[in-house]
Formats: structure tokens, C-alpha cells, sequence
């Protein structure tokens, strides 16, 4: 058991390196969580106009998930979950910024490709597919995050499956402003400002 607190706690230090906010900060945009809808996540580093840092943003949120998924998974298994979900924790409460981090959508990305692949994939299409038709960057999440633990389940994966599930879960919770404000028709789409 203890070495599964330390996959915990190792993940959760990498997931709470904040790049978003790190990255647009070393580039002289100021605080991300100042613009925009103050998430220090990737789609709302877009918004400062600076594509690149985004895309930035979003690989380096995801690597960290995934890169904890797989130095842990050196060990054990049950090791690789524990140390992704600890990312994912890491990347939303992180201790630095005192525990208001991000929502985590590419941190869930990252972690999913560390453990199952296929699932990844899923998440990959679904999310282009809605966030191409509605320009919604929560929207695509959200309807990913459902998608996925779906998939998860039909792939067999069930440890990673109920992992996930519990992961979808805290995201919709993570985008409740963003659910109220896709009601009332006040989300930002991706490509407009603000
Ligand atoms: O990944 C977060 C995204 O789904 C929503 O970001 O900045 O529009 O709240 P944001």
C-alpha cells in the first residue's frame, strides 16, 4: 500500500505543474486567469490570441498525465492508475496556486493515453468532431467525457473504465460555469475572444 501513496503523490506533483499559466506568464502575457474564462488550461491560453502557447499548453497538460501513467506503471499496474489520477488531481487542486487549478480535460487526455490507447482515440474524435461543428471547446469535453468511460467498458478495460468514470464525473463538475453559460447561449467559441 505505501508504494501506491507514493504513485499518488508523485502523480499529483507532476499533474500540478500549472503550464498554462507558467507559459503565457514566461511569454509576457501576465496571469491567464485574469482573460478569458480564468482557467489556466489550453483553450483558454487561446484566447490571449497566441496559438502556439495553446498548443503549448495542451501537449505539455497532457505529458504530464501521461508521463506519470508510465513511470509508474515501471512498477506496477495498479501503480500507472493510481499516478494518473493523482495527475488529474494534481492538474485541478494544485497546492501552488492554492488548489484553484484547471478542469482538466488534456490531463485526462494524457493520462488516457497512457493506459489505454483506444480510449484515447475516442476522446480524440469525439472532441474534434463537436468542437469542429459547434466551435465549443467545453462542449467537446463534456460530450468526450461521456463518450469515453462508454467506450472504456465496451473495450473490456474495466479498472480503467471505472477510473474514468469517476474522472468524467469530476470534469462535469470542473465545467459547471461552462454548462450554465452553453444554456443561456453565452459560451465563448473557440476562435472568438473573451
Ligand atoms: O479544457 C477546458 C475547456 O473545456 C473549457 O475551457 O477556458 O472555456 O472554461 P474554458
Amino acid at each position: 500500500l505505501p508504494f501506491l501513496i507514493v504513485a499518488l503523490v508523485f502523480g499529483y506533483l507532476l499533474g500540478s505543474i500549472p503550464f498554462g499559466l507558467l507559459i503565457t506568464r514566461a511569454a509576457g502575457l501576465g496571469d491567464v486567469r485574469k482573460i478569458g474564462s480564468g482557467n489556466i488550461g489550453a483553450t483558454n491560453v487561446l484566447r490571449t490570441g497566441n496559438k502556439k502557447l495553446a498548443a503549448l499548453t495542451l501537449v505539455l497538460d497532457a505529458l504530464k498525465g501521461t508521463a506519470a501513467v508510465l513511470i509508474a506503471g515501471l512498477y506496477a499496474p495498479e501503480a500507472a492508475l493510481v499516478a494518473g489520477f493523482g495527475a488529474f488531481l494534481g492538474h485541478l487542486f494544485p497546492v501552488w496556486l492554492g488548489f484553484k487549478g484547471g478542469k482538466g480535460v488534456a490531463t485526462y487526455l494524457g493520462v488516457l493515453i497512457g493506459l489505454a490507447w483506444k480510449g484515447a482515440l475516442v476522446f480524440a474524435v469525439v472532441w474534434l468532431l463537436i468542437a469542429f461543428v459547434t466551435r465549443y471547446s467545453s462542449l467537446a469535453a463534456l460530450i468526450a467525457a461521456v463518450a469515453v468511460p462508454i467506450a472504456l467498458y465496451f473495450f473490456g478495460a474495466h479498472a480503467v473504465a471505472a477510473l474514468f468514470t469517476i474522472m468524467s464525473l469530476i470534469v462535469v463538475i470542473k465545467h459547471r460555469a461552462n454548462i450554465s453559460r452553453l444554456l443561456v447561449g453565452t459560451e465563448s467559441r473557440i476562435g472568438a475572444k473573451g
